[in-house]
C-alpha cells in the first residue's frame, strides 16, 4: 500500500507536490544544456526536485546520470565515482558498461560485480589512482561518449560541497571547471546541503566556480499547498483534518519540508478518524523525541562559548554578538571569539546566516532547544 507520508528519503509520484516552477525551471535547463547550482538546507528536497524534472525530459537523445558524492575524500575517489556513474548511467547492461569503460579507459583493467539477484545493480571498480589516466581523460569522459553517439548528457552531482573538503580543492576545482566548461555536449547540475560550502564555491569570484551555472534556492514550499496535500493525504485513508490543523502542522515545523511529511504522519498515526488539536500536539511531542537523539549528538561536543550563543540565539539576539554587552551579557569570551563560534556553528549546520542576521537553521531543533537548555 503507498504510504501516505514520507519523509527521509527522495519523494516521487503522490508524495511529491508543488515545486511546479522549479521544475519547469530544472527542466528547461536540462533540455538546454545550461548548467544548474541548486541549493536549499537539509531535507528541504533539491533530490527529489532533481529526479522530477528528469522524469519529465521528452527528448529520449537526452540522458542523465547521477552521482552522490558525499563519502568522496579526495579527487582520485571522485574520479572513480564519476567515470563509474558515468560508464554505468550511459549503458543498459553490466558487459556494456565493462566495454565502455575498457573502450573508453585503455589504459585500466576495470572489474565488474554483479550483485547475486538480477533486477539489483551491479559495481564497477576501475582503479583510478595518480598514476592511471590523466584527470583530464576522466573529466572529459561524457564528452567524448556523448559526442560518439551523438547524444546530450546531462550529470548530475549530489553533495557537491564536498568537494571544498578534497586536499588541495581548489587545484582541482580548476582542473574540473577547465574541463567541464568547454563541454558542448554534457552539461551538470551540482547540488548540496552546506548552504556556506556551496556558496563559498560558487559565490566568491575568487573560487574556480564561480558563476558556472544558473543558480537558484529551493525556498519553502508554500503553505497553501502543504495544506492541500495534506488535507488530500489524511483523505486517501478516510480520515478527515481540517484547515487549520493542517495550518499547524505547517507552522509548527515552519514549513520545513521532511518535518511536515514526518509530523503529519505521527498526528495520523495518533489520530482516530477525525483528526483533533490533541493529536497534533501528540505528533508534535512524537517528533521531538524522535528527533532528540540527534540534537543531542549535535551538541555533545560544544564549548560553554558555542551553548552560550545558542542561548543568545534562543533570547532573540540574532546580529552584535560582538557587542560589548551581548559578549557580557551570554559570556561568549572576547570579540574575537565569535568569528569562531559562529564557524563551527555552521559547519555543524545549527545555525543559519541570513541577510538579517543569525538564526537556528532547523525549527525543531530551536523548540527544543528552548525546552532542554533555556526554560
Ligand atoms: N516536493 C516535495 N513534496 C513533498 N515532500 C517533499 C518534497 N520535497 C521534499 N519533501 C520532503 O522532504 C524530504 C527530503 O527530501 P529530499 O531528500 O529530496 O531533500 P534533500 O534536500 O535532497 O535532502 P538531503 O539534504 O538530505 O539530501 C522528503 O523525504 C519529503 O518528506
Ligand atoms: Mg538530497
Amino acid at each position: 500500500m503507498e504510504k501516505p507520508f514520507v519523509y527521509g528519503t527522495t519523494v516521487f509520484g503522490d508524495n511529491f507536490t508543488d515545486r511546479k516552477i522549479e521544475t519547469k525551471r530544472l527542466k528547461m535547463n536540462f533540455e538546454a544544456g545550461v548548467n544548474t547550482i541548486l541549493i536549499s538546507p537539509r531535507r528541504t528536497g533539491k533530490t527529489s526536485l532533481v529526479y522530477r524534472a528528469i522524469e519529465q525530459i521528452a527528448d529520449p537523445s537526452i540522458k542523465v546520470v547521477m552521482m552522490d558524492i558525499y563519502d568522496c575524500r579526495d579527487e582520485y575517489e571522485f574520479y572513480e565515482r564519476f567515470a563509474t556513474a558515468i560508464f554505468k548511467g550511459l549503458a543498459s547492461k553490466a558487459e556494456q558498461a565493462l566495454s565502455l569503460a575498457k573502450s573508453y579507459l585503455s589504459r585500466l583493467s576495470p572489474k565488474i560485480s554483479l550483485s547475486p539477484d538480477p533486477s539489483q545493480d551491479f559495481s564497477i571498480t576501475l582503479g583510478i589512482g595518480p598514476k592511471t589516466e590523466s584527470p583530464d581523460e576522466i573529466l572529459n569522459l561524457p564528452e567524448k561518449i556523448a559526442q560518439k553517439r551523438n547524444i546530450d548528457v546531462i550529470v548530475c552531482i549530489d553533495e557537491f560541497q564536498q568537494i571544498g573538503e578534497f586536499p588541495d580543492s581548489v587545484t582541482f576545482q580548476k582542473k574540473a571547471r577547465g574541463a567541464w566548461q568547454l563541454q558542448k555536449r554534457v552539461s551538470y547540475c551540482l547540488f548540496g546541503s552546506k548552504k556556506h560550502m556551496m556558496e563559498k564555491l560558487f559565490q566568491d569570484e575568487n573560487m574556480p566556480f564561480y558563476h558556472f551555472g544558473d543558480q537558484f534556492f529551493l525556498e519553502s514550499i508554500p503553505r497553501q499547498e502543504w495544506i492541500d496535500y495534506i488535507i488530500q493525504r489524511f483523505g486517501t485513508r478516510n480520515m478527515v483534518i481540517s484547515k487549520e490543523l493542517a495550518g499547524v502542522i505547517c507552522d509548527k515545523v515552519e514549513l520545513y519540508s521532511s518535518y511536515v511529511q514526518q509530523l503529519a504522519w505521527n498526528v495520523m498515526i495518533e489520530a482516530d478518524g477525525e483528526v483533533t488539536e490533541q493529536d497534533v500536539e501528540n505528533g508534535y511531542e512524537l517528533l521531538l523525541r524522535q528527533s532528540s537523539a540527534l540534537f543531542v549528538r549535535q551538541l555533545a561536543d560544544l564549548t560553554a562559548y558555542q551553548m552560550n550563543y545558542l542561548k543568545a540565539i534562543d533570547r532573540g539576539v540574532h546580529a552584535g554578538f560582538a557587542s560589548a554587552e551581548t559578549l557580557e551579557e551570554f559570556r561568549l569570551g572576547s570579540k574575537s571569539n565569535i568569528a569562531r563560534i559562529e564557524s563551527v556553528l555552521l559547519e555543524k549546520e545549527l545555525i543559519d546566516k541570513r541577510a538579517d542576521g543569525v538564526y537556528f537553521a532547523d525549527p525543531v531543533f530551536a523548540y527544543w532547544f528552548h525546552r532542554e537548555y533555556c526554560s
